[in-house]
């Protein structure tokens, strides 16, 4: 049974005239019976164009970290949309929002705005092969850093069985249309395994600009480092005069307030942060500490963006990083998420399935699977057949996780007590009739 009422089918069918496959992004294309239109959304609830709301965990793919239109930040796009937006010139709604960023995230010494995660790794990447004067960057199976033709390797779309030997991976290109020469720039490993980057390093970490890593896999189930692993990298980083981006697009203004490096206690070089920054605004940024952020105040190292840091998205990120900044909706996806992986567990051994909850309160996954995972390969393992089949199940009682086993579901703060325990129901019926 698809997905799709009356209505919606009759708006994806008017999407699919105009837009390639009814989507301006591929990863929204479900299938055509499957692919939904959305009229809006609310708090933690999205409508189609049916009428049929569902509670929402994809949040955007993360982005939507306070809820839907919330009024604090709609309220502050507005009048900054009102105010006129894209001058050419630095704002003060700009250096007001940079100013909220280093409160935020406070190892930062400076930073530049732009739009999308995309960009923001890709100008990070830029900085550390300028400032190293090295080309090769290591990057781990299974994260994704964005569209631009240096990271598209070994994505979490890679068949594991693709990705060659542990100790001697094969970097598996995400796409074609990638010049094969890009191929000599990037190299890369299973996460979780310092051995493999000490005997990568031993063999070329001179040569190699940067590590760029999701300090948390939130493009493979949330899967965590292991104690001493960013640690590990810091000290191979340093060791080499390589340059440390932590990948924040996910993790940044969500697992915490001062993102990965206030939950885990590492200190990258860079970090790009985009997502929970803007509460699903395009807004984006590359931050930075010492040295290598002051790289590009010297010249020569190019940066730009005709819409970097206009006013419509740098008032959502003062206004999302002033609401966060109270604290309280970390401690509502604490307490909810924590309550929700709990109870997605006990219901798992209850009805006998063996599954493992991964990641932290607002950014997690059910993975079905017998060992909880430590890296990329391990996905391979795990029963996507039985978490499609249950997410699917879900979707048609309201409930709407990710359709892709390998994402996180993510929290927003405006989700009650009362969701969570839909939620629960839902999962605990869609599972029985799934395993049943
Ligand atoms: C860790 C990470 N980096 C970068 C990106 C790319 O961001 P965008 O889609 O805004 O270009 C994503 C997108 O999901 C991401 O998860």
């Amino acid at each position: 049974m698809g997905l799709q009422g009356e209505k919606t089918a009759e708006w994806f069918a008017r999407a699919r005239a105009s837009l390639v496959n009814g989507v301006s992004s591929q990863f929204r294309y479900w299938g055509d019976d499957d692919t939904l239109v959305i009229e809006r959304g609310e708090g933690a609830y999205v409508y189609d164009m049916d009428g049929n709301r569902y509670i929402d965990y994809q949040c955007g793919f993360g982005p939507v970290v306070l809820g839907h239109g919330h009024p604090v930040v709609a309220q502050a796009v507005a009048e900054a949309a009102a105010a006129g937006t894209t001058f050419a010139m630095t704002t003060a709604r700009e250096v007001e929002a940079a100013e909220r960023f280093r409160t935020a995230v406070p190892w930062v010494d400076a930073l530049r705005f732009t739009n999308t995660g995309t960009e923001a790794t890709m100008h990070a990447i830029r900085l550390a092969r300028g400032y190293t004067g090295r080309d090769v960057i290591l990057k781990f199976e299974g994260q994704y850093h964005g569209v631009h033709d240096y990271v598209m390797f070994s994505t979490a779309g890679a068949p594991p069985t693709a990705l060659g030997a542990r100790y001697r991976p094969v970097p598996w290109q995400s796409s074609s249309g990638i010049p094969d020469a890009i191929r000599a720039f990037i190299r890369t490993l299973p996460f979780n395994d310092l051995d493999l980057v000490e005997r990568l390093f031993r063999s070329e970490g001179h040569s190699i600009a940067a590590i760029i890593v999701e300090p948390m896999l939130g493009n493979a189930f949330g899967i965590m480092p292991e104690d001493g692993y960013l640690e590990g990298l810091r000290r191979i980083c340093d060791e080499y005069g390589t340059v440390l981006i932590f990948d924040e697009v996910k993790t940044g203004f969500r697992i915490a307030l001062g993102g990965a490096q206030e939950q885990f206690g590492v200190t990258p070089d860079l970090g790009t942060f985009a997502k929970s920054m803007g509460n699903g605004f395009p807004v984006a940024a590359i931050a930075g500490r010492g040295e290598v952020i002051e790289a590009w105040g010297k010249g020569g190292i190019a940066q730009a963006g005709t819409y970097s840091g206009n006013g419509v998205a740098v008032a959502a990120a003062s206004a999302t990083i002033d609401v966060l900044s109270t604290g309280e909706p970390y401690a509502r996806m604490e307490k909810l998420g924590t309550t929700l992986m709990e109870g997605l567990g006990r219901i798992c051994a209850d009805r006998g399935v063996t599954a493992h909850l991964v990641g932290v309160p607002s950014m997690f996954a059910p993975v079905f699977s017998e060992e909880p995972p430590r890296d990329f390969r391990d996905a391979a393992h795990h029963n996507e057949e039985l978490y499609e089949e249950v997410v699917a199940g879900m979707i048609h009682r309201g409930v709407m996780p990710v359709d892709d086993a390998l994402e996180p579901w993510f929290l927003c703060a405006a989700l009650s007590d009362e969701d969570v325990a839909t939620t629960l129901a839902a999962f605990d019926e869609a599972l029985a009739e799934a395993t049943g």
